[in-house]
């Protein structure tokens, strides 16, 4: 019997929480993939009283028996995947038998962060406020069809094809103004971190995941960032360098859509944005300032305060859309607890006009939400562990943005630790 890959992406501007529904999930699947992005990503995961960051390693490592693959459309920093390697090692995570690494998969060279930090210093005020992980640049080589891939690691030429690269890189710096760099260490932390890389199960990934669909063995895609930080739908330019909607799982991991199934859109129950770009809903003051404190919005990467806002109906719309979403999650619904009132765009006024669609350009015209306001339920909800025993006003809320996406939330996260996890199938979205 052949089975279906289903996948679990951001429907926002990413951190929505996907690394922790990815790993409450887990123990259902045979095989966890990452199909896109690079160590930009942070996924957090909590349990037993522990938290871990995860950037290259997909968020199904920690459960025992399951397959983890990093698919051809990933990037690799080895020096951040070895760093990585060595945590799981720490925390005592038996992971050598069970992480596969795409052939396909590019690497990340130094040159390539060096080149991020550049564009990104002569940007200036206009900057997209990238993670500074080479990540636009190695996407460019890849389209550019200059890239290196971690099967060229084997090749007797490898390192001829390296400082080739690495020539052109540093011919392509000279167009920008110097930025301080130590290259030569980074090269040599890199060289080293080539070690780990080398003695991975490397494969051929999209013979590797057909194969097990075809036996019948369940696949998780984990997608990184979220859809308004695609390249094509996302605020462009102030977005990431991958497709990070539900049809680049067909491209990072070579499968046919016909084998795409469920489709889990994580929403947080409010929107955080973290770099620069357009935020229709952000709130710059102090209630903006309570969700970030609520929410400990920091990011996972890089450590930068997240901006925040109330939650976005005509972006979430729209990114349920293009992604296909069979369910909602939406995590940090706790985070609300202590609000009195709530509010959701619905609709946005612009020029006057109403609309429920996200403009071409969010840039350069001046967008007012249109908020719907909702009681808040102010009570701690930590112990509820049935969809029934909720308070109403946060039901009335979750089921206000089913109305609004027409798609059922059918789980809902109540803290970042594995287990406060909600289940809300049994509640009734015949309706939709
Ligand atoms: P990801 O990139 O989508 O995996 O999300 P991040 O890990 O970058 O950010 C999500 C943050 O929220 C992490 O610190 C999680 O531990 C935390 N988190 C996840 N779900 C919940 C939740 O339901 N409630 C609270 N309070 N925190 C959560
Ligand atoms: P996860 O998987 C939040 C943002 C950066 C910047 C823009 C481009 O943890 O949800 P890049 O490094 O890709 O050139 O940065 O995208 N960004 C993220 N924001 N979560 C992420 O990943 C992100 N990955 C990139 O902040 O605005
Ligand atoms: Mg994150």
């Amino acid at each position: 019997m052949s089975a279906k890959v289903d996948v679990i992406l951001g429907l926002q501007w990413g951190d929505e929480g996907k690394g922790k529904i990815v790993d409450y999930l887990a123990p259902q699947y045979d095989i966890v993939a990452r199909f896109q992005g690079g160590p930009n990503a942070g996924h957090t995961l909590v349990f037993g009283g522990k938290k871990y960051v995860l950037h290259t390693v997909p968020s199904g490592i920690f459960r025992p028996e399951l397959g983890n693959v990093i698919g051809n459309g990933v990037v690799i920093d080895p020096v951040t995947l070895a760093q990585e390697l060595q945590a799981l090692d720490a925390a005592g995570v038996e992971w050598r038998r069970r992480l596969f690494v795409a052939r396909k998969a590019h690497l990340i060279l130094p040159t390539h962060r060096y080149l991020d930090a550049a564009s990104e210093a002569a940007k200036g005020k206009e900057k997209i406020g990238s993670t500074l992980r080479g990540i636009g640049p190695t996407y460019m080589d890849k389209t550019g069809r200059n890239g290196l891939r971690v099967g060229d690691l084997i090749h007797a030429h490898f390192r001829d094809k390296y400082e080739q690269l690495k020539a052109k890189h540093l011919q392509l710096l000279k167009l920008y103004p110097p930025v301080a760099y130590d290259l030569e260490a980074e090269e040599r932390r890199w060289f080293e971190s080539l070690k780990w890389l080398r003695t991975l199960q490397i494969v051929d990934s999209a013979y590797l995941i057909n194969e097990a669909l075809d036996k019948g063995q369940r696949v998780l895609a984990e997608g990184a960032q979220g859809a308004m930080l695609d390249i094509d739908f996302g605020t462009y330019p102030f977005v990431t360098s991958s497709n990070t909607v539900s049809a680049s799982v067909c491209i990072g991991l070579g499968v046919s859509p016909a084998r795409i199934g469920e489709v889990f859109g994580i929403a947080k129950a409010y929107t955080t944005r973290v770099g620069s770009g357009p935020f229709p809903t952000e709130l710059t003051d102090e209630v903006g300032a309570r969700l970030q404190q609520e929410g400990h919005e920091f990011g996972a990467t890089t450590g930068r305060p997240r901006r925040c806002g109330w939650l976005d109906l005509v972006q979430l719309r729209y990114t349920a859309m293009l992604n296909g979403v069979t369910q909602l999650v939406l995590t940090k619904i706790d985070v609300l607890n202590s609000f009195e009132t709530i509010r959701a765009a619905t609709h946005y006024r612009i020029e006057g006009q109403l609309t429920q669609k996200v403009p071409y350009d969010l840039m350069d015209i001046s967008i007012e939400p249109v908020w719907k306001e909702f009681l808040g339920w102010r009570s701690s909800i930590a112990d509820v562990q049935h969809y029934e025993a909720f308070p109403k006003e946060l039901k009335h809320y979750i089921r206000a943005i089913e109305e609004a996406l027409r798609v059922p939330v059918t789980m809902i996260s109540t803290g970042p630790e594995r287990q406060r996890l909600v289940l809300a199938e049994t509640h009734s979205t015949s309706s939709l």
